[in-house]
């Protein structure tokens, strides 16, 4: 517990930032270190954390489809705020799918089981990219109201994520039809249709630049982009073929007045380039350590992560020990928020997952005032 009248100031800035404690809810504790300002405690909350493993949300998937429970706000608000209450996290992600959008963009596709997502007619040709349409986001809508009903149930106590994926992940998904290798069709529009690649972002910018929109205006605190696949591409393909299009994107969603998360998977050697986006906060995969990262981008954003999704099998005194691990390589600094590395799988035990909450509570007082 906290001592109960303690001031922080900023650490790096001449300007003094006094807080009364009290006044920290888990929401304006999320969203204060997203912008890198003090907080009391590392906020924390878990990629996936309203997924298959946990048995609420396999009660309601036995009677409703993926996207029916993306589709029906009252479902989805329900499956996000009974895992955001169980597990006690400081901040509740919408539950929703990163494919959403191509519906409305003119392209169908199915989740099948143990597949993953289908694409039934994935994009090939400049024609296939011309006639994706643009102009439906509205249809979208039920995200909106999704997010509404959760902040209408949580005030302010906690953070409310909402998102999207970014530009690239989800063209990945559009060209290859699934998941992918070597995603050679979509390397393939980049370095041999570049002007057709072109259109494609744009087009996507436009149709994520709107859906973010409605989700802030019903209430998301913060924006995560999904960038997911962004570490199959070289440094070069990043910087030339993805960069502009994912800066204007998270540009768009901060001019909203919120702000971006923006992760990736296997990222290591593009993070200074990611970093580019001007995104308020790098979300970092498990593989790299938190503390060298972080000082290499010269603490220059907030950093989310990296817990390996996969510690959670382990037994508590090496999760306690992990998890230390990573809040003493971010030694307090202000702009760190707990997160694992990658999403929950599924099969992970949730006592786990509450275990790392209340090891983050108590070890991040610790470290910061030990
Ligand atoms: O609380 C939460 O985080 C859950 C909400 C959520 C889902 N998808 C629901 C879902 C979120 C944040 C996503 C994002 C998403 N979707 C991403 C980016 C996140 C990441 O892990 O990098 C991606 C790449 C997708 C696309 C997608 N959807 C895939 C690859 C799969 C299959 C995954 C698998 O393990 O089978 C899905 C299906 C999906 N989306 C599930 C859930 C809970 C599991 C399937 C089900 O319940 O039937």
């Amino acid at each position: 517990m906290l001592p109960s009248k303690v001031t922080f100031s900023m650490q790096q800035s001449t300007s003094h930032l006094q807080i009364h404690p009290d006044e920290l809810t888990s929401g304006t504790r999320f969203v204060r270190a997203c912008l890198r300002r003090p907080v009391d405690r590392t906020p924390v909350w878990f990629l996936r954390q309203a997924g298959r493993y946990m048995p609420e949300y396999q009660a309601v998937r036995k009677h409703h489809s993926l996207l029916e429970i993306c589709q029906t706000p009252a479902l989805a608000a329900e499956v996000t705020i009974t895992a955001a209450e169980k597990l006690d996290v400081d901040a509740a992600i919408i539950f929703a799918d990163l494919l959403l959008p191509l519906t409305p963009m003119g392209l169908d596709f199915e989740f099948q089981a143990g597949e993953g997502p289908v694409v039934h007619q994935p994009l090939r040709t400049a024609e296939d990219i011309a006639r994706l349409r643009t102009d439906r986001v509205s249809d979208l809508a039920y995200v909106a109201e999704a997010i509404e009903k959760v902040s209408a149930h949580f005030k302010d106590r906690i953070g409310i994520i909402g998102f999207c994926g970014a530009p690239f992940t989800l063209a990945s998904y559009m060209v290859e039809g699934g998941n992918s290798r070597n995603y050679i069709e979509t390397k393939k529009i980049m370095y041999r249709q570049p002007a057709v690649w072109r259109t494609l972002m744009d087009k996507l910018v436009k149709v994520l630049c709107g859906y973010v929109s409605q989700q802030v205006e019903a209430g998301a605190d913060v924006i995560q982009i999904f960038d997911s696949w962004a570490g199959v591409l070289s440094v070069e393909d990043y910087r030339d073929f993805v960069l502009p299009h994912t800066k204007l994107l998270v540009r768009e969603v901060q001019s909203l007045g919120v702000p971006v998360i923006y992760f990736g998977v296997e990222t290591g050697g593009l993070l200074p380039l990611m970093r580019e986006t001007g995104a308020d906060v790098l979300g970092l995969d498990w593989r790299v350590p938190l503390g060298d990262t972080w000082r290499a981008l010269d603490y220059s954003c907030a950093i989310q992560g990296n817990l390996d999704p996969i510690t959670l099998f382990a037994e508590p005194d090496l999760i306690r020990t992990r998890v230390k691990h990573i809040l003493q390589q971010a030694k307090g600094r202000p702009g760190h928020i707990f997160n694992l590395g990658h999403g929950i799988v599924p099969g992970t035990p949730v006592e786990n997952v509450q275990y790392v909450v209340r090891c983050v509570r108590e070890l991040s007082l610790e470290v910061k005032h030990g």
